[in-house]
């Protein structure tokens, strides 16, 4: 499986459950294709705003934001992003997102909004890579509408690795009635204690029960990951070094070479 270049590729990041390492992922996974010389955009589409905080940028005073660029005809995502290195940009979240699930409702076209507000301008990037929030609601519905590909953070614990059956109940859901052209690209097991039988159980049953649909690479609990947004950076930046910054080096290489 090989990808070619420079065609836009839409990566939502979900799951349901909250704390899995979703925003993590965004923000390492991206900070990674970055390095390996692609053009990255980050799409920050939870109101929590995590990922926008995390790089040092304020909710509560950001404008325009996501919810502008959904809601308001003349924002196009050139007027929102904003650049945070070389190769990386973001699309910030404000706190306003939070009313979007109550407004969307009104709209004819609430469940494809952010897919046909991106479609102008993807082809400029080579990823996209947007984070949602720990729901299933209309937010998170735009993003998987919106995404060509769908990326699971699993966190590697028995009661994780439950939720995941009724979070693919609803990506078929969309898959069926909404966006038959979603695809699966992968279970990521994530927070993987290396030295825990139970945390190593979970990767092995999920290997048996999804099987090839489960990355290679697992993410490893390392508290670098927790440290760098503090320092309001990805943690390639913050500890090159580290374990995660290699974990999520390598995904990077799985998700843009693709799987042997
Ligand atoms: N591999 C890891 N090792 C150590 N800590 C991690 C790891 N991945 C994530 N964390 C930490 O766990 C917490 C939750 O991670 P994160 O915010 O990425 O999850 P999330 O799924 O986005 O959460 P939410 O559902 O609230 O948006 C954060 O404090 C993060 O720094
Ligand atoms: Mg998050």
């Amino acid at each position: 499986m090989g990808y070619t270049l420079g065609v836009g590729r839409v990566i939502a990041v979900a799951n349901q459950k909250g704390g899995v390492g979703k925003t993590t992922t965004v923000i390492n996974l991206g900070a990674a294709l970055a390095e390996r010389g692609h053009q990255v955009l980050l799409i920050d589409f939870d109101p929590q705003a995590a990922l926008t905080a995390g790089f040092g940028l304020d909710p509560y005073h950001l404008s325009p934001t996501t919810y502008s660029f959904l809601m308001k005809d003349g924002v196009q995502l050139r007027n929102i992003i904003r650049k945070l290195n070389e190769n990386l940009w973001i699309a910030p979240a404000g706190v306003d997102l939070a009313a979007v699930d109550y407004v969307l409702t009104k709209f004819q076209d609430r469940n494809f909004r952010l897919r046909n507000r991106i479609a102008p301008g993807r082809d400029q990037l080579d990823f996209i890579l947007i984070d949602t929030p720990p729901s299933l609601g209309l937010i998170t519905t735009n993003a998987l509408v919106a995404a060509d590909e769908l990326l699971i953070p699993v966190q590697c614990h028995y009661l994780a690795m439950r939720g995941v059956r009724a979070l693919l109940e609803t990506v078929w859901l969309v898959h069926d009635r909404l966006h038959p052209n979603l695809t699966l690209l992968g279970l990521l097991p994530t927070i993987l204690q290396p030295d825990s039988r139970h945390s190593q159980e979970v990767v092995r049953e999920l290997r048996s029960v999804f099987s090839k649909r489960v990355f290679d690479t697992v993410i490893e609990e390392d508290e670098a990951l927790a440290m760098a947004p503090a320092a309001r950076m990805s943690v390639l930046d913050f500890k090159p070094e580290s374990k995660a910054a290699e974990n999520y080096r390598r995904l990077a290489e799985e998700v843009s070479v693709g799987r042997a």
